[in-house]
Order: structure tokens, then sequence, then C-alpha cells
């Protein structure tokens, strides 16, 4: 069972999050891989406007996780396109989270999280796990290590770390 991290990322905030949660999928023996989505331009604020520089491919993963900061209240733009074009044959599991910089989730990133599910229940996509970093609270360390936590223990409860091959007697 393969599992695909897509980040957009612009200052390295939520790519930093992301690279500890590849960091432990890995330890716990999942296949992973963290791949990277980048604009050409990272300040149009409109999806239909977004033209990447960067599209990594959603074929061939049991699971995503998407993940992308939080512009003007809301899921950034590149993200928010990424999604509508996301091009499925196989529907994968799907978890996301954004880190934003206010210090309350209503101050975007609940916003954000909401756009984020509508948008992959619209491609009739089932989103599994959910998790906001609000980046400028002192305990943000503890925030990841708990969204971390929870990513983890959703990707197994999925049923996405396949079972070790037991030596046959
Ligand atoms: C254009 C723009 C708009 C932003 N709007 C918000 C916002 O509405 N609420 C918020 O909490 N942070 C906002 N931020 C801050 C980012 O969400 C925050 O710094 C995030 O962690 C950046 O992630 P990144 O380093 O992965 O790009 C904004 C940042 C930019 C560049």
């Amino acid at each position: 069972m393969k599992i695909g991290i897509m980040v957009h990322s612009q200052t390295g905030n939520t790519l930093s999050v992301a690279e500890k949660l590849l960091e432990r999928l890995l330890k716990e023996g999942h296949t992973a891989e963290l791949k990277k989505i980048i604009p050409f331009k990272e300040s149009d604020p409109r999806p239909e406007a977004v033209q990447f520089q960067a599209k990594p491919p959603v074929e061939g993963y049991d699971a995503l996780i998407v993940a992308a900061p939080v512009w003007g209240f809301s899921l950034s733009a590149v993200m928010r396109a990424y999604i509508a074009q996301m091009d499925l044959t196989k529907k994968p599991i799907i978890a996301g989270f954004v880190t934003h910089a206010f210090p309350l989730p209503w101050m975007g990133g609940t916003r954000a999280i909401k756009q984020m599910v509508n948008l992959c229940h619209a491609k009739g996509l089932r989103v599994a796990a959910t998790g906001i970093i609000n980046w400028s609270r002192k305990d943000r360390e503890n925030q990841i290590l708990a969204l971390i936590e929870h990513f983890t223990l959703t990707m197994e409860k999925e049923g996405l770390l396949c079972e070790k091959e037991t030596p046959s007697s």
C-alpha cells in the first residue's frame, strides 16, 4: 500500500511538517513518498489562474495526504487548483492538513480545511483525517507531534500498513 504526501509550501512551514510525517510513516514501515506541488506564480489568489511548474501525478497511491498553507482565510489557491484537477481512476483515501500563521483555528484554518474536504467530496473522495497547525502558537511543536500521531494512526486503521511477511515454517 502506497501513500503519497502532496505538499504545497511557499515558505517551508507546511513542508517541514510533511517531512516529519513522512519520516514517521517510513519508520512505522509504510511505503510513502513526498512530492512538491510548485506553481509558476505563488501570488495568484484564484485557483482558475494557477499554472503548475510541478504537478505530481496522483495515480498509483492507496492514500493521499494533501498539505498546504492558508492564504487569505482560505486554502491556498494552488492546493484548491491541484485537488480540483486531480485525475483519478481509483479513489485513494485522503487526509489533509494546513498550516497558518494566526493563533486561532477560525482565523483561516477551519475554513481552509472545510474547503479541502468539500473539494475532495466533490470528486467522490473520502477524507479520513484532517489537521490544522497554528504556526505562531507556543505549543506548535506539540501540535505537530499530535498531528503526526493522528495521521499515522489513521493510516494504520485504514489498513495501509502491509502485514509484515512471516517466514513460513
Ligand atoms: C498570501 C498569504 C496569505 C495568508 N493568509 C493567512 C490567513 O488568512 N490566515 C493565517 O492564519 N495565515 C495566513 N498566512 C500565513 C501562512 O498561512 C502561514 O505562514 C503558513 O504557515 C505558510 O506556510 P508555508 O510556509 O508552507 O507556505 C498567509 C500567508 C500568505 C503568503
